[in-house]
């Protein structure tokens, strides 16, 4: 496989086109950003975690019947992925309350929800990615019917299997974000699943073990990264 031009760099990865036409390969930067990129700096190896740490969930989640993009791990930070259009969607999944949920309705971060939550954001830098719902996506045309109720049941059962899976590991999954792309006539699970895409809280202490350590300048933000690492290596 040939690494060709560079197609794309984002705020945590960059994007190089391949030898074959249906493969892209990405690279995982230490870049970190927060508030829609006004907050800059690095968190070192966070690249190799989160692509290695994508990978083994991607695989987990592929043995449990959901589609991904993954394709082969090429190096500590490149890994070969199938070629998708990425559905401009934010697709967010909450248990429990956190982060911008708790600011907007008041509920106190560490509450536990009633039920899973679906919220969507269209993905939109210039726009500051708002808060979209499921008839404001379909009437500007951002997904049609059938790829929105295939991503809602999708991230359901996403969450399910990732609870149990972060749950052995002695982490409860707070809250995440996973983004869907086209291949062949479907919707299927792209980007990655990290501590920058998910909170991710000690069970026992509540400690948290994300990129909220760095959104919020809580100091220890590699030494969390790590320990997120060695829970799912162990
Ligand atoms: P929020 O509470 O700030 O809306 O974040 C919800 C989840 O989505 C949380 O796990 C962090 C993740 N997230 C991203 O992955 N990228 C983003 O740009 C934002 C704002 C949140």
């Amino acid at each position: 496989m040939e690494k060709l031009a560079m197609l794309y760099e984002g705020k945590a990865k960059k994007v190089f086109e391949t030898d074959d036409k249906s493969r892209l390969i990405v690279e995982y930067k230490d870049d970190a950003t927060a508030f829609n990129g006004l907050k800059k700096g690095s968190i070192l190896g966070k690249g190799i975690i989160n692509n290695k740490m994508t990978n083994i969930v991607f695989k987990y989640l592929e043995e449990n019947g959901v589609e991904t993009h993954f394709v082969e791990e090429l190096g500590d930070r490149q890994t070969l992925v199938k070629k998708v259009e990425i559905v401009p969607l934010e697709v967010i999944v909450r248990n429990i309350a956190a982060g911008s949920f708790s600011n907007k309705f008041g509920v106190e971060e560490g509450k536990e929800l009633l039920n899973p939550v679906i919220e969507f954001s269209y993905k939109n830098d210039a726009l500051g990615d708002p808060m979209i719902n499921d008839m404001q996506i379909l009437a500007i045309g951002l997904a049609s019917k059938e790829e929105l109720a295939s991503v809602s049941k999708q991230a359901l059962k996403i969450n399910e299997l990732l609870k149990d899976y972060f749950f052995k590991r002695g982490i409860t999954l707070v809250d995440f974000k996973i983004e869907f792309g086209r291949y062949n006539g479907k919707v299927i699970l792209a980007d990655e699943i990290s501590p920058d895409t998910c909170r991710l809280w000690d069970n026992k202490t509540n400690e948290k073990l994300d990129k909220d350590r760095f959104r919020r300048d809580l100091g220890g933000v590699e030494e969390a990264y790590e320990e997120v690492w060695r829970r799912i290596t162990i």
